[in-house]
Formats: C-alpha cells, sequence, structure tokens
C-alpha cells in the first residue's frame, strides 16, 4: 500500500478534482502538464538554483540541544523558518512561478492566511515581474498586518475578503471566483496541499525538498536517514506533506501531524479538523471537512492564522483515516505556552503555527534515544503583536 497519490489524484478515497465547469480547462491545462514540465531538466535546474542561491537552502537541521535536556530526547529542528521570507511557503511559490512562465501566464492570483504565502508569492512575482493579487480574509488581514505591508511593498494587490469568517477559506473562495473569470492568462498559485488534483500533489512535490534534505542531513549527523519520529503542524498541510514526502511509505518511521485545538476540541471554537471532521468536499477536493449534520462548513477557530482552515489536504485525511499519522490537536494555550519555551531555551523564535508542532513534547513522552525532527515552518516575527498581546509584554 502507499500513502502517495494515484494516476487518478486520489489519496485512498480522499482527493480528486471536483470542480465547476468553468474551471475545467484551467485545472485540466494543469493536469496534463505539471508532471512534463517539472520532469524537464531546464525547470529542476532553475528550481533548484534559486532555492539555493535566493530562498537559502539547504536550511539547516540543528540539534537542538537544550530543548532536547528538558523533554530526555533527541531533537532536530529542521530550520525551514530561516527560508528567504521566513517560513516553507516560499519552495512552493518557486515551483509554481515557474510552471506558471512555462505555461505562458501573465498574472498571479493566491489566497492567504497568516500572510506567509501572500508574501511568497508577492516576492516570487517580483522576482519575475509578474502582476500579483493575493485574497485575504478581512479578520487575517488585521492580525497579520506586517505582511500585508510586506505584500504591498513587493508591488502586489491584497483585496480583502469579506465573506464568511473572513479568514483563509473565504479568501480562497474569492480566488477560485476569480480564477474563473480570469481562465487564458491565470495562474492561481495555491498556498497548501489542498484544492482539485494536481495542487495537492504538485504543492507536495514542491515541498518535498524538506525531507529530501533531513535524509541527506540526518545521515550526516546520526548516520542514519530515518527519524523515529518525525513531527509538524498542519494547516492545509503544505510543511507537513513536505517533511513526510519521502517517508510515507517507510513504515520504520513514525508520523506525527499536529492540528490546531483553538480553544479545546470540544469548544466549538477549534481548527482540529481530523477530530472534528467528515467526508465532504471543500475547495474542489474531497477530503476531512468540519461541517454542520447538513453539510454547512463550520466557521474554524485558531490563534494561529495559518491553521483555521476547515479542512486539511486529501494526503493527510488519508493518513489520518488509515492511522499512518497520529493526529495531535493542540490548544491556543499550549502553542503560545511552547511558542516562548523554544524562544527561551534555543534563542529561535518561531511562528505560532510552528509552536503547535512544539507543543507535542509536553503531550507525548519519547524515549531517550528517539531521534524526533521537528519542522519548525516559519519564524514568530510576523506574530510578534500576537505574542505581545498574549503574554503582555
Ligand atoms: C509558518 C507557517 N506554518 C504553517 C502554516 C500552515 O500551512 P501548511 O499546513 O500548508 O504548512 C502556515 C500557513 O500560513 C505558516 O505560515
Amino acid at each position: 500500500m502507499s500513502y502517495n497519490i494515484s494516476e487518478k489524484g486520489y489519496y485512498g478515497e480522499f482527493g480528486g478534482a471536483y470542480i465547476p465547469e468553468m474551471l475545467y480547462p484551467n485545472v485540466e491545462e494543469l493536469r496534463q502538464n505539471y508532471l512534463k514540465i517539472m520532469a524537464e531538466p531546464s525547470f529542476q535546474e532553475e528550481f533548484h538554483a534559486l532555492l539555493k542561491d535566493y530562498v537559502g537552502r539547504p536550511t539547516p537541521l540543528y540539534f537542538a540541544k537544550r530543548l532536547s535536556e528538558k523533554y530526555n530526547t533527541k531533537i532536530y529542528l529542521k530550520r525551514e523558518d530561516l527560508n528567504h521570507t521566513g517560513a516553507h511557503k516560499i519552495n512552493n511559490t518557486i515551483g509554481q512561478i515557474l510552471m506558471a512562465k512555462r505555461l505562458g501566464k501573465n498574472r498571479i492570483i493566491a489566497e492567504t492566511g497568516a500572510g506567509q504565502h501572500g508574501v511568497a508569492t508577492a516576492t516570487v512575482c517580483a522576482l519575475m515581474g509578474i502582476e500579483c493579487i493575493v485574497y485575504m480574509g478581512e479578520i487575517d488581514i488585521a492580525r497579520q498586518a506586517p505582511n500585508v505591508a510586506r505584500m504591498k511593498m513587493l508591488g502586489a494587490t491584497v483585496i480583502p475578503a469579506l465573506s464568511g469568517s473572513r479568514t483563509l477559506k473565504d479568501a480562497t473562495n474569492e480566488a477560485i471566483r476569480d480564477w474563473i473569470n480570469n481562465p487564458v492568462d491565470t495562474h492561481y498559485i495555491i498556498g497548501s496541499v489542498v484544492g482539485p488534483h494536481p495542487y495537492p500533489d504538485m504543492v507536495a512535490k514542491f515541498q518535498a525538498v524538506v525531507s529530501e534534505e533531513i535524509k541527506s542531513q540526518l545521515l550526516e549527523k546520526e548516520g542514519t536517514e530515518n527519524p523515529d519520529y518525525l513531527i509538524a503542524c498542519v494547516g492545509g498541510g503544505s510543511n507537513a506533506a513536505g517533511t513526510y514526502y519521502h517517508y510515507l511509505d517507510n513504515e520504520d518511521v513514525n508520523i506525527i501531524a499536529v492540528e490546531a485545538a483553538g480553544l479545546g476540541v470540544d469548544s466549538g471554537e477549534s481548527a482540529a479538523t481530523s477530530v472534528l471532521g467528515k467526508e465532504g468536499i471543500i475547495h474542489g477536493s474531497k477530503t476531512l471537512l468540519m461541517q454542520t449534520n447538513d453539510g454547512q462548513i463550520t466557521e474554524p477557530y485558531s490563534i494561529s492564522a495559518g491553521l483555521d482552515y476547515p479542512g486539511v489536504g486529501p494526503m493527510h485525511a488519508n493518513l489520518y483515516k488509515t492511522g499512518r499519522a497520529e493526529f495531535i490537536a493542540i490548544t491556543d494555550k499550549d502553542a503560545m505556552t511552547s511558542g516562548l519555551e523554544l524562544c527561551k531555551l534555543e534563542g529561535i523564535i518561531p511562528a505560532i503555527e510552528s509552536s503547535h508542532a512544539l507543543a507535542v513534547f509536553e503531550h507525548k513522552t519519547f524515549q531517550p534515544d528517539d531521534i524526533v525532527v521537528l519542522n519548525l515552518s516559519g519564524r514568530g516575527d510576523k506574530d510578534l503583536q500576537n505574542y505581545i498581546d498574549y503574554f503582555k509584554l
């Protein structure tokens, strides 16, 4: 059994492309071309050259000594926070902008929650001199103000999404609407492993550089490519997909996926999709989805703008359903505490999304000789105001 995508675009029973007819030509064009384009030597060369010299890859695999001592296990942090623009999101936007160029597109649209994907998209559009429009929920615009300013400085137009919970789901709806209206010249850079096939697979493949690097870095440091555990936070699931990618079918490696419990899984204010979700269709993909009994999407909540999405990528829905990954839900409070702990123990200020992953060490005991690799998906600069308000700094 493989946990990777099938030829038809499914992970087990999840995935596919459930799209309105008007979107079909765009998605089909991408589906027919993405693997071919990604396999071109010139594409790979350009992609890896930019990852190296522009993004700053490979990112370090850092042995966190003091954190390891505290939790009596061996903890390595994969430092995606050190990427240009401050998170893993840029790996995917570099890939997709090169894809868009080869498909002859001259206008880019994107959705963003925390703003990291919006910034990463605005960045690569500036790099390539291509027009960029970013949809962002009104609530997220308020709580991620520095990233909004960054996008504007980079030349992007930021359009607020005013419907629903005014967060990521609603921004995605607006972006899809735009794409339907601009089918020929526009490429939609989706920021996670969500959306209709081939997006979940394409984004996972661009992020797979993370686990590719973990393998060789761990071999060098520990004499083995395989950690005992991989840990990553899951919003839509792209940093997690990148962390797991090359280990999916290697069941010697345990996988832990961390979701946002918000105020608590049963509080009604949560974004723990796997526990609370049921099978449904969101943004073109069959997956686990938070919904009412009559199928209305439930508004998610998390202190972290990057994790409050009511769905999860189909790869992760399948990892949950099959039991391949262990899913742990972490509250706002526990995430914030663990984020601050990393500052004090290691001198690293993490993004609040990544802080959710860090909180696993308070919830699960590892053996002293376990090798645990945690993907530190982003840096905390964008969250400084939230940390200040929360801890009254
Ligand atoms: C730093 C960081 N980590 C994680 C995420 C969650 O996204 P994903 O699950 O696609 O990695 C985001 C989303 O904005 C983010 O900014």
